[in-house]
Order: structure tokens, then C-alpha cells, then sequence
């Protein structure tokens, strides 16, 4: 059963003995290696009187096969019979994706909740695609940063798992070691490493790094990350900008006016120009990622120097970056990963699950799904319900008017 208190109580699609069912299914994605719950959350839900089904298939990127989520309680079924849950968790939201696969957008109906990454500020026209199937859509990306919310940060768990890989990443096609070393053959000098944006992959690029023995600098327009680049063994850069409004709601970075960035490059320069692997993760939410490092900066690197952009996604930090392309700049490589956190499947899944899992024992009540918009989890990430887009951010993204009953901030 799932009672959506937004709209009207909705019959489940496939009710097995009143219980509210749970699908998962392979990812869309060909690319995508990981999977939304891997089979040791199963028990979690049900636990919480919750069935679970997953398609026959669907963690074997990851290292889960069918095996083990039966062993754990689960159903092993059809992408039909899956498709049919009443609740669908992907790592991304169903129908969501680009492109969206048509015949699964076609199976989703009035009663179902769809949860998963959404990028619903990015792309809100999938928001609407999936209001228009009268969908219960649930965009994880925005859940609030309160204290009851950090067991199911999927941006914290999946950007822990993309600074570690930005550096081994780096460390694998730098044409040098990382740590100092002193032997019969001479004395090799450490890798110099500069991470700029020391938030969640960030400071786990800097520890990683730090951990490989190179030496690490850390740069962040937030006063507050200073102490924590320092407690992971970096050294902090400071510039001197004006950054005292820098920090806005959450603990994110406020997006700058052009000239303040302007500022940062012209002062990152050097400092770039210095290293021989350049971690790019700074980023503002709803916006496109600031542009930091000019390409004359990543010229001046030395030959073989890497610069790893996890803010690819947003554009890039870097001027040089293209998404998902490897690009030569002077002697320099510079890499726009989109989708480390695939790259690392197994524990990347582990952790998205347990962040999932937890979302869902937020809407499950003795079997049920109830959608109360009181719930300021359920308020901060409720993108679309009963045919309307709910969210003003995302209505305001499609010039749609959202009414004044919805109330949300
Ligand atoms: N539940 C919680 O309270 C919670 C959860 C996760 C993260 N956080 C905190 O939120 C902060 C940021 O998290 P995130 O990693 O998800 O952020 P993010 O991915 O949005 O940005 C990454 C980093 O880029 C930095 N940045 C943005 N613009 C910049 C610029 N012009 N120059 C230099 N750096 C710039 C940001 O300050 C941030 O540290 C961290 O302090 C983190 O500890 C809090």
C-alpha cells in the first residue's frame, strides 16, 4: 500500500499480501556498474515489512549476483515483475536518465515512487516526464544536510568514493611515484598534488593522495575547510580574495560574480603551473561549477602532469576540460571523468545502499509506504507527486507555476 498524503491513497501496482513491494533493476545505463541495494540491505527492509524484488541480473556489475540477494530474502525476478514494485530504487531515478529508456518510462504509473539520483535542477524536463505518469519521484540529490539525513547522504557517499579514484587515477598515468623516496639508485622526490575544493571528495582526494606519500595542497574558498585540509596532512593555500560571504546554506560554497573568479585564476596560476597533479572539485549547487584553472595554467604544468575534474559533470573547473574526454594541454593530460564512483562498483553500491535503505525506512510504516509531506526529508527531496511538479526550484527551471497549497520552501 502506499498512501501519498500529497495527493490521494494510491492502490499499489503488484500488492503481494498487502506487504509494499521494492524493486530493483539493472541500471539503464550500460556504462552504470553500480547498483541501488545490494543484497546485505535487503534484511533492512524487510525488516520493515517491506518485499523486496530485484531483477535477475541486476548487482552482477557491482560483484552481487542473484545468489546472494535470494540467500538475503529477496525475490529474484523479471524486469516486468520488478518494474511492477510499488517503490523503484535506482542509483538513477528511473526514467530520469538521458535518454530515458522509453519502455520503462511507459511502465511507470499513478502509485509509483520513484527514488534515485534525478539531477532535477539539471534536468528538469525528466521532473515533468515522470509528473505526467503521475509518478511519486524522490531526488536524493536533495536531501537536507541535517544531522537525521546523514545516514542517507548519497552526494557524501558517492564523491568519498570519487576523490579516492580521481587519485589513483592520477597516480596511474602520472609518469612519476608519489612518495619520496631515497634508495642505492638515487633519491626520487614526491609528487606534488594540489586539490582544489576540499569538501566530501575533496578532503578524500587529499587523504588519498596524502596516504601515497605525495605532497599535498589544498585550497577551498571556505575559511572552515582550512582546518580539515590540514588535519588530512595537506597544506593549506591561501589567497588573498575576499571570501567571508563564501559559505551559504548547508555547508555549500555561495556562487561569485566573474570578477572574483577572475581573481582566483589569475592567483591560482602559479600555484597550478607548480604541480604535477591538479584535483578539481569545486562546486556550487544549481549552478554551473566555477571556472578556476585557465588553460594557460595547465600549460605551464610540467610534461606528464595529470589534472583529474570531478566538476566535469558541471562543466568542469578546468577551461580545458571535456566531459568524459581525455585532452592534451602543452604536456599536461586533463581527464573529465563523470562517473567515477562506477568505476569502483562494489563499495560505491555498498554505500549508496545503505544511504537508500535508510530513505526508505523514512516512508515505511508496518509494511507501507506513507508520503508525508510534513517530514522535512520527505519536503526537501518530493520533486513531483499526483501529476504536478512540486518543487518551485524545479517548476521555476520548467516556467511552471506551482501553487501556493504546496507550500514548500
Ligand atoms: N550532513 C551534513 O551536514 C553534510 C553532509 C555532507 C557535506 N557537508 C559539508 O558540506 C561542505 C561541502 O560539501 P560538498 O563536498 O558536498 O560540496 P560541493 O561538492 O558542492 O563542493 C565541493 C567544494 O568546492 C568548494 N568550492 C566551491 N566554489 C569554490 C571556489 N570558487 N573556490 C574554491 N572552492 C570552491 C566548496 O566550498 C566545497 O568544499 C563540506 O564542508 C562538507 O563537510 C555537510
Amino acid at each position: 500500500m502506499v498512501e501519498n498524503r500529497h495527493g490521494s491513497a494510491q492502490d499499489p501496482p503488484a500488492d503481494i499480501e498487502g506487504k509494499a513491494s521494492i524493486g530493483i533493476l539493472t541500471e539503464a545505463d550500460k556504462s552504470e556498474r553500480r547498483v541501488a541495494l545490494v543484497p546485505g540491505s535487503v534484511a533492512q527492509l524487510t525488516k520493515s515489512g517491506l518485499e523486496v524484488r530485484v531483477q535477475s541480473g541486476a548487482g552482477a556489475a557491482a560483484g552481487f549476483p542473484d545468489e546472494a540477494y535470494a540467500s538475503h530474502g529477496a525475490h529474484v525476478v523479471s524486469r516486468d515483475h520488478a518494474l511492477a514494485s510499488d517503490v523503484l530504487l535506482g542509483v538513477r531515478a528511473l526514467g530520469t536518465e538521458d535518454p530515458p529508456d522509453p519502455g520503462t518510462v511507459d511502465a511507470l504509473r499513478p502509485g509509483h515512487v520513484v527514488i534515485g539520483l534525478a539531477r532535477p535542477l539539471d534536468a528538469p524536463e525528466a521532473v515533468r516526464l515522470l509528473a505526467d505518469r503521475g509518478v511519486a519521484l524522490f531526488a536524493l540529490e536533495l536531501l537536507p544536510r541535517i544531522t537525521r539525513a546523514q545516514s542517507m547522504d548519497v552526494l557524501s557517499s558517492q564523491a568519498t568514493v570519487a576523490g579516492y579514484k580521481a587519485v589513483l587515477l592520477a597516480a596511474d598515468r602520472l609518469p612519476k611515484m608519489f612518495p619520496l623516496l631515497t634508495t642505492a639508485a638515487g633519491t626520487v622526490t614526491p609528487a606534488r598534488v594540489l586539490v582544489i575544493g576540499a569538501g566530501v571528495a575533496g578532503l578524500q582526494a587529499i587523504a588519498t593522495a596524502h596516504r601515497l606519500g605525495a605532497v599535498v595542497q589544498g585550497y577551498d574558498i571556505r575559511p572552515a575547510a582550512a582546518e580539515q585540509i590540514a588535519s588530512l596532512g595537506g597544506r593549506v593555500v591561501e589567497l588573498p580574495v575576499e571570501a567571508g560571504e563564501a559559505e551559504g546554506a548547508g555547508g555549500y560554497a555561495r556562487a561569485m560574480d566573474e570578477a572574483f573568479y577572475a581573481r582566483q585564476r589569475e592567483l591560482l596560476t602559479p600555484i597550478v603551473a607548480g604541480c604535477d597533479v591538479l584535483i578539481c572539485t569545486a562546486m556550487v549547487p544549481g549552478s554551473p561549477a566555477p571556472k578556476l584553472v585557465p588553460g594557460e595554467a595547465v600549460e605551464r604544468m610540467a610534461p606528464g602532469s595529470i589534472v583529474v575534474d570531478l566538476a566535469a559533470p558541471q562543466g568542469g573547473n578546468c577551461e580545458r576540460t571535456v566531459p568524459d574526454l581525455e585532452v592534451s594541454v602543452g604536456g599536461a593530460l586533463v581527464l573529465g571523468p563523470t562517473n567515477l564512483p562506477s568505476t569502483v562498483p562494489m563499495h560505491a553500491s555498498q554505500m549508496f545502499s545503505k544511504n537508500v535503505a535508510n530513505f526508505v525506512d523514512v516512508l515505511a510504516h508496518e509494511g507501507r509506504i506513507v508520503i508525508d509531506p510534513q517530514d522535512e526529508i520527505v519536503a526537501a527531496t518530493l520533486v513531483a507527486s499526483g501529476g504536478r511538479v512540486v518543487l518551485p526550484a524545479v517548476a521555476e527551471r520548467l516556467r511552471e507555476p506551482v501553487s501556493a497549497e504546496e507550500g514548500r520552501p
